[in-house]
C-alpha cells in the first residue's frame, strides 16, 4: 500500500493516539478519529480537522452498532477505506481473586471484544488488500501479578488477530500487532509518580511503529506481533545486571 492511505481510529481519544493521528495526517493520510469523548474529540477537530480528510465521529466501537456506524461514517465521509487503526482499550490492575466479574467484563469489552466488532465492521469494505493494527502489551505472554484481567483481554486480543490475519491474509488484508509497554503521557505521570520513565515508550515511538505497519514497509508483514518497548524488561534477583561492554 503507498502512502496516503484512508484509516479509521478508533479510541483516537486515549493519551496515546495523538502522536500517530500528527504523523499519519503529516503523511497525507486521511482519518476518521473516533471515540465515545465528544470533548477530546472536539479538540482533536480544532487541531487536524479538515474536511473530507480529518474527521471526527463520535461512537462507541464496543457495540456492533457503534461500530458499523463508524465504518459507515469513514466511507461516507472520506470516500473509501484501507484499514483500522484500534486504539480502544482499558487497564486495570488488582488481584484476580479481588477482581469483580463486571470489571473482567469491561476489560474484555474494551481490550478485545471492540477489536471484533470494529475489524468486523471495517473488513466488507476493504475490497482485496487493507492494514488492520492492533495494540497489545508483553503482559499476555508474561503475565504479572495483579494484572491478570488485562494480561487476560490482551491475551485474547493477540490470539484472535493472529487467527484472523490467517483468514484475511489471502485478501491482501494484514493484520498486525504493537506490543507496547507503559507510554510516557501527562496522564500516566499524574496516575503513577513512583514509576521510573526512562523506562517508558513515548507515544511518538508507537506512532513511528503504526506509520511502518500501514505503509509499504511491511508489506512482508502478517500475524506479526512488533514491540515497542523502550529499555523496559522483565527483572529477577537470580537474571544479575546486564554484561559489560570488552
Ligand atoms: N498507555 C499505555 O501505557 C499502554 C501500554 C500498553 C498498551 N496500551 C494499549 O495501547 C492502546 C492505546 O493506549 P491508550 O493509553 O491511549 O488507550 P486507553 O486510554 O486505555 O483507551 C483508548 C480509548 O479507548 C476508549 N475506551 C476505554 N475504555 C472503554 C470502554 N470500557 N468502552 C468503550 N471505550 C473505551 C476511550 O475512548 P472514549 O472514552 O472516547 O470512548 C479511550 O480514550 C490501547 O489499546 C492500550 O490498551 C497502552
Amino acid at each position: 500500500m503507498s502512502e496516503g492511505g484512508t484509516f479509521l481510529i478508533t479510541g483516537a481519544t486515549g493519551p496515546v493516539a495523538e502522536a500517530t493521528i500528527a504523523l499519519l495526517a503529516k503523511r497525507g493520510d486521511a482519518l476518521l478519529l473516533t471515540g465515545r469523548n465528544e470533548a477530546r474529540l472536539a479538540e482533536l477537530e480544532r487541531t487536524y480537522g479538515t474536511p473530507g480528510r480529518i474527521e471526527t465521529f463520535a461512537t462507541d466501537v464496543t457495540t456492533e452498532e457503534g461500530a458499523t456506524a463508524a465504518a459507515e461514517a469513514a466511507l461516507s465521509r472520506l470516500g473509501r477505506l484501507d484499514g483500522l487503526i484500534h486504539m480502544v482499550g482499558s487497564f486495570h490492575a488488582g488481584p484476580v481473586f479481588l477482581t469483580r466479574v463486571a470489571d473482567y467484563d469491561r476489560l474484555m469489552r474494551a481490550n478485545f471484544l471492540s477489536a471484533v466488532h470494529a475489524t468486523q465492521a471495517v473488513l466488507p469494505h476493504l475490497g482485496n488488500g487493507g492494514r488492520l493494527v492492533f495494540f497489545g502489551s508483553p503482559l499476555a505472554s508474561e503475565p504479572l501479578a495483579a494484572l491478570g484481567g488485562y494480561a487476560a483481554a490482551k491475551a485474547a486480543l493477540l490470539a484472535w488477530m493472529r487467527a484472523l490475519s490467517h483468514e484475511v491474509k489471502h485478501r491482501g488484508i494484514h493484520a498486525n500487532a504493537v506490543i507496547m509497554t507503559m507510554a510516557d503521557t501527562p496522564q500516566a505521570r499524574q496516575e503513577r509518580p513512583h514509576v521510573d520513565f526512562d523506562q517508558a515508550i513515548t507515544p511518538e515511538l508507537v506512532a513511528r511503529a503504526v506509520a511502518f505497519l500501514t505503509g509499504e514497509g511491511a508489506d512482508g508483514l502478517y500475524g506479526g506481533l512488533v514491540p515497542v518497548m523502550g529499555r523496559f524488561g522483565f527483572s529477577s534477583a537470580l537474571a544479575g545486571p546486564p554484561p559489560k561492554a570488552g
